[in-house]
C-alpha cells in the first residue's frame, strides 16, 4: 500500500509508504493522497492532521518515470493530468482540518509543495529539501502557489533558479518548516503542536487561516477592514466564540476540548 490513514484519538495520520521509490508519487498516488485528506477533512472524528512519510527519506517528488510517460500523452490529457496534482496540494491546503508535515530526509520536488501546502511542517535535522525541476528541464509549476507563499518571491527566485539543496536550518528560516528538531524528536514536536491544536476552537482555526490568506494580498483599504471587522463581530457572536469567551470567564473547559 502505498497510502495509508491511520486514525488515533482525534488524529489522522496519513503516511507514504513507498519508500523502496522514496516516496515518489504518481498518478495513482496522487490520487490516493487526495482521496485520503478529503476523507480526514469530512471526517467528523478527525481534528487534526498529520503528513508523514515511511523510511529515510519524506519524499522525491513526482515520479520521474511517471513525468517522462506523460510525453506520450496529448495536451489535454497532460492539462488533466497536472490538474490532478494540483487539485492534491489544493485539498491538503483548503483541509477543513489544521495539517502538520512531520519531514525527514529528502524532500524534493513535489514533496516541497506538500508540505507547503501543509498549515506547518516539523522537520528532522537531517532533512534537505531541494526545488530540483531545473535540472530536469522543467519548473515547480503546480506547487510554485504554496512554495512562493512560504519562502517569498524573492528567495524562491533563488531556489527554483539554481535547484540548490536547502538544508533543514536555511529550510527554517525560508519558512518552509517551523520547527527543527533532532530526528529522535520529531514526533514529540509533532504531539506537542497537535496538542496545541487540540485546545483551540476548530472553526476559528479554519477562519484563522482564511483570515491569513484574505489579509495577505491587496491594499489595507476599507474593504479590508470590513472584512476583518465584520469577521470578529460574527465569530464573538457565534457559538464557538460564546463558548470559549464564556469557558475562560467561568474558569471551564470549553466544549471542543
Ligand atoms: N521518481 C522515480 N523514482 C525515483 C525518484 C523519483 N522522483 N527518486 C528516486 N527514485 C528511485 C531511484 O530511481 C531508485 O530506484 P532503483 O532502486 O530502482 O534504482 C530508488 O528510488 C532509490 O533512489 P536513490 O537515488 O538511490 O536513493 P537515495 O536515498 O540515494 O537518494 C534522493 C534519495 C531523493 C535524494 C534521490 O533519489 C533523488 O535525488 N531523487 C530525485 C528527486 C527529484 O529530483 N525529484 C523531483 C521531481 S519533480
Amino acid at each position: 500500500m502505498s497510502v495509508s490513514t491511520k486514525i488515533e484519538g482525534r488524529v489522522a495520520r496519513i503516511t507514504l509508504d513507498n519508500p523502496d521509490k522514496r516516496n515518489a508519487f504518481d498518478d495513482s498516488i496522487i490520487a490516493s493522497l487526495t482521496k485520503a485528506f478529503k476523507s480526514a477533512g469530512n471526517d467528523d472524528a478527525v481534528r487534526v492532521v498529520v503528513l508523514q512519510a515511511a523510511g529515510k527519506h519524506f519524499s522525491a517528488g513526482a515520479d520521474l518515470n511517471w513525468m517522462r510517460a506523460m510525453g506520450k500523452l496529448d495536451p489535454q490529457q497532460n492539462r488533466d493530468d497536472a490538474l490532478r496534482l494540483a487539485g492534491l496540494m489544493q485539498a491538503i491546503d483548503q483541509c477543513p482540518k489544521p495539517v502538520i508535515a512531520r519531514v525527514q530526509g529528502a524532500a524534493f520536488g513535489g514533496a516541497l509543495g506538500l508540505i507547503c501546502a501543509a498549515d506547518m511542517a516539523v522537520a528532522a535535522e537531517n532533512a534537505r529539501f531541494c526545488l530540483s525541476e531545473v535540472k530536469l528541464g522543467i519548473v515547480p509549476a503546480v506547487i510554485s502557489p504554496y512554495v512562493v507563499r512560504a519562502m517569498g518571491a524573492r528567495q524562491a527566485n533563488r531556489y527554483f533558479m539554481t535547484a540548490e539543496v536547502i538544508p533543514a536550518d536555511r529550510a527554517l528560516s525560508l519558512g518552509i518548516a517551523q520547527e527543527v528538531v533532532p530526528e529522535s524528536e520529531l514526533d514529540t514536536t509533532v504531539d506537542a503542536l497537535v496538542d496545541a491544536l487540540l485546545s483551540a476552537a476548530p472553526r476559528a482555526q479554519i477562519e484563522a487561516r482564511d483570515l491569513i490568506a484574505r489579509v495577505s494580498h491587496g491594499p489595507i483599504d476599507q474593504a479590508m477592514l470590513d472584512h476583518t471587522a465584520n469577521l470578529i463581530a460574527r465569530l464573538r457572536t457565534g457559538d464557538e466564540g460564546q463558548e470559549g469567551l464564556g469557558a475562560f470567564l467561568e474558569k471551564r473547559k470549553p466544549g471542543w476540548i
